[in-house]
């Protein structure tokens, strides 16, 4: 359970434009003969219009939210030891509520509060999922979860993506989806180069910045450089192997060393325009008879397998 004794003051504080809580239609319909259940089912009902008694607590939103199964499923709400899904991120009420408010007698998530604090508040439930969060870039950053995460103001779509404000904003996740939105509107240079000419679709919407990227591991980008890139290889099943004559420079950098993988002016998303450059880029030495190819040379003519071969171990065939 959330410790009380790490509370902090804040004094940021925002209310809810939004219905009351006590009309919530999914609290009734599950309220069944079940006793052990209805009676959770009422108790978390208390708390939260209690709460609504002074706050205007988002209904609408908040019914679609995955926290509210938290005020119907007693067995769950028992494993967290919370009562409502309100006092499970926001803890204990019953001083604050004793005392109509008084500052720092309830967790709130302001602003000028330690970001760990606020990780930590979020993975007392979510650390078997999340175990490694604190370890990844975005936590390292001083990022937490409601960087990318929208709890009050969700449109009720699964993963909460943080909502994002303004016009052009609405347009690009309406076109590529909420959470990539979420990423580009931070990574706003990552997005643009999903507009080169050669490039993964993800401005067409045919794959996120998370078929690639783990938001929450650490291996955010090591991942993606390890044995092969596993990410890629999940599409790219070809270029995967495990072949006999393994090309050594995707098993060390993975396909990156001669990928980018966002997009690319170049072709096959190549890091350079020319191929031959790519490979002298590695390779000082080669045999006596490949003076005659300069930079205009197209290497995988010969060496068609260039990612691995069964067959040759200069990839010739
Ligand atoms: C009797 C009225 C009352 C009730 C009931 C009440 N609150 Fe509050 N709450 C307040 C007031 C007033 C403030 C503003 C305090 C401040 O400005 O620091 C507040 C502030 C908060 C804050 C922000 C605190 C901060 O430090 O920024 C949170 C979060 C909060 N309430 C949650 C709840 C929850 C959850 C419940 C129900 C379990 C609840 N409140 C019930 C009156 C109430
Ligand atoms: C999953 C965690 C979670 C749950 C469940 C939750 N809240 Fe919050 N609440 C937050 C976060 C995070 C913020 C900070 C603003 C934001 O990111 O949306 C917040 C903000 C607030 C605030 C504004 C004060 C502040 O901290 O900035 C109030 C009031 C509040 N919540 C009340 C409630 C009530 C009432 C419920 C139950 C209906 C509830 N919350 C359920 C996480 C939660
Ligand atoms: C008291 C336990 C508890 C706390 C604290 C909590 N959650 Fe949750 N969370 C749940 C439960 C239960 C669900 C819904 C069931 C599920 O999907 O596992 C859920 C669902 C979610 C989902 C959607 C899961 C999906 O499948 O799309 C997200 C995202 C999420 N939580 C983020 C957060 C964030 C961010 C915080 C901190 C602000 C937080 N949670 C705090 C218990 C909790
Ligand atoms: C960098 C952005 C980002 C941050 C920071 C982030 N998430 Fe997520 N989260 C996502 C995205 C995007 C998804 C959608 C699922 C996917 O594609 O992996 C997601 C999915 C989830 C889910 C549901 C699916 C799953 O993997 O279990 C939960 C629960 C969740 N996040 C909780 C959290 C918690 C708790 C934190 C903080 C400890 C957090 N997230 C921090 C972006 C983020
Ligand atoms: C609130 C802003 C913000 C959001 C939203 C955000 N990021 Fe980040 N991201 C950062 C910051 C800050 C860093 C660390 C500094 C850096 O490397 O640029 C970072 C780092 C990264 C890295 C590099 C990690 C490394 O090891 O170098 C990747 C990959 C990444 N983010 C992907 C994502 C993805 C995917 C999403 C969406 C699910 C996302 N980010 C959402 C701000 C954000
Ligand atoms: C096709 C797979 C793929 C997709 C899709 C993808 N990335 Fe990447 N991304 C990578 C790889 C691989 C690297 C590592 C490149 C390297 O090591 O040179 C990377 C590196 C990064 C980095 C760190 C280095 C840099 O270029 O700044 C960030 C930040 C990043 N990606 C964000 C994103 C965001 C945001 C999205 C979605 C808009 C996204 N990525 C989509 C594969 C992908
Ligand atoms: C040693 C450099 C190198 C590495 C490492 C590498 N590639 Fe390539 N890749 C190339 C070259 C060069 C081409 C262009 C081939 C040509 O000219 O016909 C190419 C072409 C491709 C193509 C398009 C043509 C085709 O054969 O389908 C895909 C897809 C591809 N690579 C995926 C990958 C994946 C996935 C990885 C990591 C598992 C990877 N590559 C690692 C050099 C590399
Ligand atoms: C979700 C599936 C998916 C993942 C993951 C993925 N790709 Fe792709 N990749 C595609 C598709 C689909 C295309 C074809 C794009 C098009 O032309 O519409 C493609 C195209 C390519 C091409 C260009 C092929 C050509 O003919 O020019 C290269 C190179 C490539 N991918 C490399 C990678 C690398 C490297 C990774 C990992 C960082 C990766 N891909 C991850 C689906 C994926
Ligand atoms: C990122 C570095 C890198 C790039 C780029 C690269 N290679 Fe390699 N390549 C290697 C490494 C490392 C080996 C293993 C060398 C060894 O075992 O001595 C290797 C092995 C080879 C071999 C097998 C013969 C040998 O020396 O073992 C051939 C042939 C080869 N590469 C051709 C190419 C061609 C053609 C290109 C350009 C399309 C290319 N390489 C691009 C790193 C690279
Ligand atoms: C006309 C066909 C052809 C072209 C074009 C070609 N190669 Fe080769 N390459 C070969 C042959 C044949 C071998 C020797 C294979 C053997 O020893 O069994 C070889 C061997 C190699 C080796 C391995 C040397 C070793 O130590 O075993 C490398 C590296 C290499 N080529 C790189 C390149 C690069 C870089 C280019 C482009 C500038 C290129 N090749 C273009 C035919 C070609």
């Amino acid at each position: 359970m959330w410790k009380r004794n790490l509370l902090i003051l804040t004094a940021s504080f925002a209310m809810f434009s939004v219905p009351t809580w006590s009309s919530d239609s999914t609290l009734q319909a599950q309220e069944g003969s079940d006793p052990a259940a209805s009676s959770h089912i009422s108790a978390a009902r208390a708390v939260v219009a209690s709460c609504a008694d002074c706050h205007e607590v988002d209904t609408p939103g908040y019914t679609h939210n995955p926290h509210a199964v938290l005020n119907l499923d007693a067995g769950l709400a028992a494993r967290w030891g919370v009562t409502s899904s309100c006092d499970a991120c926001h803890g204990d009420a019953t001083e604050h509520i004793e005392t109509a408010g008084k500052d720092g007698t309830i967790f709130a998530f302001g602003d000028d509060r330690s970001s760990a604090v606020k990780i930590e508040a979020c993975l007392q439930c979510h650390s078997d999922a999340h175990p490694r969060f604190f370890s990844t870039a975005h936590a390292q950053a001083g990022l937490d979860c409601s960087s990318c995460h929208s709890i009050h103001a969700s449109d009720g779509a699964k993963s909460l993506p943080r909502l994002l404000e303004g016009p052009l904003a609405a347009e690009l996740a309406a076109r590529v989806g909420a959470d990539n939105a979420v990423c580009s509107d931070c990574h706003s240079s990552v997005f643009a180069e999903f507009e080169f000419n050669e490039r993964h679709r993800l401005q067409e919407g045919t794959m996120g910045c998370t078929d690639c990227h783990s938001p929450h591991e650490p291996e955010t980008r090591l991942q993606l450089a390890g044995f092969k890139q596993q990410a890629c290889i999940d599409c790219h099943v070809d270029k995967g192997g495990p072949f006999v004559f393994e090309h050594a420079s995707q098993l060390i950098e993975g396909c990156a060393s001669c990928h980018t993988p966002h997009g690319s002016v170049n072709r096959h998303m190549l890091k350079t325009q020319s191929v031959a450059d790519l490979c002298y880029s590695c390779h000082a030495a080669i045999p006596g008879f490949h003076m005659r190819f300069t930079s205009e040379s197209q290497c995988t003519n010969c060496h068609v397998t260039i990612h691995g071969s069964n067959f040759h171990e200069a990839y010739l065939k």
